[in-house]
């Protein structure tokens, strides 16, 4: 593999087409090993019990809720598929790397698919009033911990898509490319009101444009998408007060809050080879909030 360009331009065929023309093995991932990060609760609980019902073998990390080893031990009763919890701190690049390469070991020495979920909100109003300690804090976890674990991820997928062998030497079944799914937001698109949140919606934006640049340089070896959630209902806005809460549903066609469990959909797609033409592309799941 020696890079997607030549003088310039693409070179031709850079990627292959799945075997098989039939959707719902497309969207299958038996047998495959995907990594979700922020995955003790809410999002990244929600997309990675949908990983495992699509049979993929799953890693969980976990910042700090414990809770998440349980949930591993039920996804493994209730998916028969292999999944533990790990805590990783994403803001740590060399605790990233070591990560995901211990884990892959252990998960039969490959890995298929990425999720960078973790993220954390801008929680103190105006951009001026702020602290710049917690502008860091939003920053470094949402756009600075998702290039992180893209990195970790990416330079095993480089290797397996040159060598076509995992960990241990062994030739990979059933493999196609790598697929590095981000949680970017409905927020790297519109500027929400009436919480002002400078901060997290320039990082969004970021991770938004980060995988649109990786999904052309890592072309030959993995896909990489986003995912945007318009106002679910989980643990992140625990803070935000009901009366802000209900000027959200006034501006949100639906009128209420999404459910996390109806974000797996567009998860799996993006994850699995049913999405196997789709690259640098996001999917706005936000009940239309972006539409009027
Ligand atoms: N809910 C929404 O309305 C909404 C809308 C658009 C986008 N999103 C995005 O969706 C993602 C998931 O959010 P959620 O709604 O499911 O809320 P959540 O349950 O609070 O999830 C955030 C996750 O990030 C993890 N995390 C925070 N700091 C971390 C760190 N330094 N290292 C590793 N993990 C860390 C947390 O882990 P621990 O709990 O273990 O500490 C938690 O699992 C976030 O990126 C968020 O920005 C949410």
């Amino acid at each position: 593999m020696t890079g997607p360009l030549k003088n310039g331009v693409f070179k031709h065929n850079n990627t292959v087409a799945p075997k098989t023309e039939r959707v719902l093995p497309l969207f299958s991932l038996k047998g495959k090993t995907a990594i979700v990060s922020g995955a003790g609760a809410g999002i990244g609980l929600a997309v990675a019990q949908g990983f495992a019902e699509a049979g993929a073998n799953v890693v969980l990390w976990y910042h700090s809720n414990k809770k998440a080893l349980d949930r591993a031990a039920e996804i493994e009763k209730t998916y028969g598929v292999k999944c533990k919890a790990y805590q990783v701190d994403v803001t740590d690049d060399a605790a990233v790397k070591k990560a995901v390469n211990e884990q892959v070991r252990e998960f039969n020495g490959r890995l298929d698919v990425f999720v960078a979920n973790s993220g954390i909100p801008w929680t103190q109003g105006p951009a001026i009033d702020g602290e710049v300690a917690h502008y860091r804090k939003v920053v470094a976890t949402d756009l600075d911990g998702t290039f992180y674990c893209a990195r970790a991820a990416g330079e095993i997928w480089r290797r397996q898509g040159k060598e076509g062998t995992d960990m241990n030497g062994k030739k990979l079944e059933n493999y196609s490319y790598g697929s590095f799914v981000a949680t970017a937001s409905m927020s790297g698109h519109i500027v929400n009101i009436p919480q002002l949140q400078a901060a997290y919606n320039a990082a969004k934006a970021g991770v938004i444009h980060l995988c649109r640049s990786l999904a052309v340089e890592w072309v030959q070896f993995a896909r990489v998408n986003t995912v945007s959630p318009g106002y679910m209902a989980t643990e992140i806005s625990d803070f935000v007060p009901p009366e802000t809460k209900s000027i959200w549903k006034d501006k949100i066609p639906m009128g209420r809050e999404g459910e996390a469990h109806e974000l797996k959909g567009a998860f799996l797609f993006l994850a699995s080879d049913a999405s196997s033409y789709a690259t640098g592309t996001d999917i706005i799941v936000d009940g239309g909030y972006v539409l009027p």
